[in-house]
C-alpha cells in the first residue's frame, strides 16, 4: 500500500473511545519494548507517528492511526512489562482481551516477537489465546537486524518451535531498521483488509 495520509486518531481506554466508522483493524500485540510501535512506524513511512521509546511500557492505551482514510493500525499496550502494578496488569489484559473477542472490524493481529530470543511464557499464552479464539493474527519476528544473516534461519527455527507455529500460519522475519519484511506484511494486510 503506497501511504499517503497517517494519522493519529485516539489513545482509548475502552470501547466507547473506539472509532465507529467501521473501517477495518490491524492490531499489534506484543511485549513491552519489542518494537510494535516502531513497526508502525515503518509500515507508514513515518519516523515517528507512533510513539517509540528505549523505556518500556511507554504505550498505556490503545492507539488508533487511521491510514489512507481506509485502515487502522491499533498499537496496543505492551504485555510483560515488570514494573506495571497487578491492579494494571489485570485491566490490560480485560481491554485486551475484550477488544479481541468483540470487536467486529479486526481484521488482523500482529504478534510482535523478538527475532533475538526464544518467546517468553506471555508471548506463548498470547499465541494460545489468539489460535483458541480462531483469531487471524501473524507473528512478526523483529529486530532482524541485530542478528547476523547466516543465523536467522536458526534463530526463525527457534521462534517458530517455541511457539508451535505450524505450517501455513502466517510467520514474517521483519526489522523497522532496514525495512526487512515490510512489503510481504503489507501484501498480507491488505489480502485481510479485502477480505
Ligand atoms: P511499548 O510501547 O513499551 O510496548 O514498546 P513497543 O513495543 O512499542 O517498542 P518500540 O517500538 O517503542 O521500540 C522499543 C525499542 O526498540 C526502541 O528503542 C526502538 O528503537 C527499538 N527497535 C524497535 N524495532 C527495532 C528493530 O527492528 N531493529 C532495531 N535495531 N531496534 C528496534
Ligand atoms: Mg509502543
Amino acid at each position: 500500500m503506497k501511504v499517503t495520509k497517517a494519522e493519529f486518531i485516539i489513545s482509548a481506554v475502552g470501547p466507547n473511545q473506539y472509532p465507529e466508522d467501521a473501517l477495518p483493524e490491524i492490531a499489534l500485540a506484543g511485549r513491552s519494548n519489542v518494537g510494535k510501535s516502531s513497526l508502525i512506524n515503518r509500515m507508514i513511512s513515518r519516523k515517528n507517528l507512533a510513539r517509540t521509546s528505549s523505556t518500556p511500557g511507554k504505550t498505556q492505551h490503545m492507539n488508533y492511526y487511521r491510514i489512507n482514510d481506509t485502515m487502522y493500525y491499533v498499537d496496543f499496550p505492551g504485555y510483560g512489562y515488570a514494573k506495571v502494578s497487578k491492579v494494571q496488569r489485570a485491566a490490560w489484559g480485560k481491554m485486551v482481551e475484550k477488544y479481541l473477542a468483540e470487536r467486529e472490524t479486526l481484521k488482523l493481529v500482529l504478534l510482535v516477537v523478538d527475532l533475538r530470543h526464544p518467546p517468553t511464557a506471555d508471548d506463548r499464552m498470547m499465541h494460545e489465546w489468539l489460535k483458541h479464539y480462531d483469531i487471524p493474527m501473524c507473528v512478526v519476528a523483529t529486530k532482524a537486524d541485530k542478528i547476523p544473516k547466516t543465523r536467522l534461519p536458526r534463530h526463525i527455527k527457534i521462534v517458530k518451535e517455541t511457539l508451535g507455529i505450524l505450517p501455513g500460519e502466517s510467520f514474517i522475519p521483519f526489522s523497522s531498521e532496514l525495512g526487512l519484511g515490510r512489503d510481504e506484511l503489507w501484501s498480507l494486510i491488505e489480502s485481510r483488509i479485502a477480505s
